[in-house]
């Protein structure tokens, strides 16, 4: 499918989808948007006395949200083991036209992203002494973790152009992969997907959301 770079309101790039008119990340803001739904209403909500943090990322994509994450891990001086998973890698070539080292205004953020593209899929990449990060290249449904995780970024594309990922067979295998009073955070706040995310066992919170959108969903497993 072709991915054309565009730019979205705060600065920052996202990928844009034409053939969908979906983009991967918000039109009002792609830093903005992952810093709040991932990082306050996520990372930030998970005690900083779990140590080891394990983190499952939906949609590893740009690595935007791995990066801002790795940066808390340095500024929060919590550890954390990244799991990213993907389908379809971007290219080092659309990596080399984001500018999130950059818009981000970090010292070591340059490096960061260029060791994180850098590195081989499938192998446990050290970025810094607090984060650890792993890329799997493969399918959602192929995902059979259990009890692995603390938090994980549900960051899909929409329902509107893939329903198939917000419907209770995904969020199965989200609810089997957290570990108890694990939790999972979403851009998302449609009434269906809250309604599959109850229907699977998780607790679901309606929050405020980023910039442009008025709610996101944040899921605790409780069992
Ligand atoms: C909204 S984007 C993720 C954005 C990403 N979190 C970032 O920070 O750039 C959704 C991602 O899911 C991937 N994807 C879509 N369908 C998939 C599937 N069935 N299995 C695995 N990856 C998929 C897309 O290639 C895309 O990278």
């Amino acid at each position: 499918m072709k991915r054309e770079i565009m730019t979205t309101a705060d600065g920052s790039t996202t990928i844009h989808l034409p053939d969908w008119n979906e983009q991967y990340h918000s039109k009002h803001g792609a830093i903005q948007e992952a810093y709040h739904v991932f990082i306050k209403m996520g990372l930030s909500h998970i005690p900083i006395t779990t140590n080891a943090l394990h983190i499952l990322e939906i949609g590893f994509g740009t690595g935007l949200n791995a990066l801002i994450t790795c940066l808390e891990a340095k500024n929060q001086n919590r550890k954390i083991d990244y799991c990213g998973v993907e389908g379809y890698p971007v290219s080092q070539e659309e990596v080399l036209q984001l500018n999130y080292a950059t818009a981000l205004d970090h010292a070591s953020a340059e490096a960061y992203f260029k060791t994180m593209h850098a590195g081989k899929w499938e192998e446990k990449l050290l970025i810094h002494e607090n984060f650890q990060l792993i890329k799997e290249e493969k399918m959602f449904d192929k995902i059979e973790n259990k009890n692995e995780f603390h938090l994980i970024y549900f960051d899909a594309f929409g329902a509107r152009v893939q329903p198939e990922l917000w419907e209770v067979s995904i969020f199965k295998k989200m609810y089997e992969a957290l570990k108890n009073q694990g939790v999972l955070v979403t851009y998302a706040a449609k009434g269906s997907v809250r309604r599959a995310m109850q229907d699977v066992g998780f607790t679901v919170e309606r929050l405020e959301g980023p910039p442009g959108k008025r709610e996101m969903l944040r899921a605790t497993k409780n069992n």
